[in-house]
């Protein structure tokens, strides 16, 4: 199971990572050709939530010996509360990506970026903190 919430890790936060070197690429395009290529780039969010969902399910089966002492586990709580924090966060990008895909490009993606951002911070912080928890 550490395995595989390893491998949720690999392509959830690899996710965040490919969106931010992509920008890169796209900051070098002209404007009309930029939002083409980020709207076909958001078919990688789905890698981020197959990812995201293999951390959850391999999560809650690694998390059952702690439950009992989870009080006692600071740092796991607040790794938690991150982990619904980022969910929300993915769900607004859900929203907005499909909005995007219905037609309103720019104002979207405009909305997405940061919250992209907001996301990779929080998944960083959450991997420091569950090695912080766990060595
Ligand atoms: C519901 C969600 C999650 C739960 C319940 C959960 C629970 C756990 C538990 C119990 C472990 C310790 C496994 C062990 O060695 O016994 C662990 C390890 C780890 N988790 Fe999660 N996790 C969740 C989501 C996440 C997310 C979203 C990330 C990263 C963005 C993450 C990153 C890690 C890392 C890096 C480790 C390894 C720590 C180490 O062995 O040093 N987890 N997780």
């Amino acid at each position: 199971m550490l395995i595989l919430h390893f491998i949720g890790l690999t392509m959830g936060l690899g996710t965040s990572f490919a969106h931010a070197f992509l920008s890169i690429a796209t900051s070098k395009m002209q404007e009309d050709e930029a939002r083409r290529f980020q709207l076909h780039s958001l078919v990688l969010s789905r890698m981020g939530y197959i990812g995201i969902g293999l951390l959850i399910v391999s999560g809650l089966y690694l998390i059952t010996p702690y439950w009992q002492t989870i009080t006692s586990l600071p740092l796991l709580i607040v790794k938690l509360i991150l982990v619904l924090v980022l969910l929300v966060l993915l769900i607004l990008i859900g929203i907005r990506s499909k909005k995007a895909q219905e037609g309103d490009v720019s104002a979207q993606l405009k909305k997405i970026e940061p919250l992209g951002k907001m996301t990779m911070l929080i998944g960083i912080i959450i991997v420091i903190l569950a090695v912080s928890v766990f060595h």
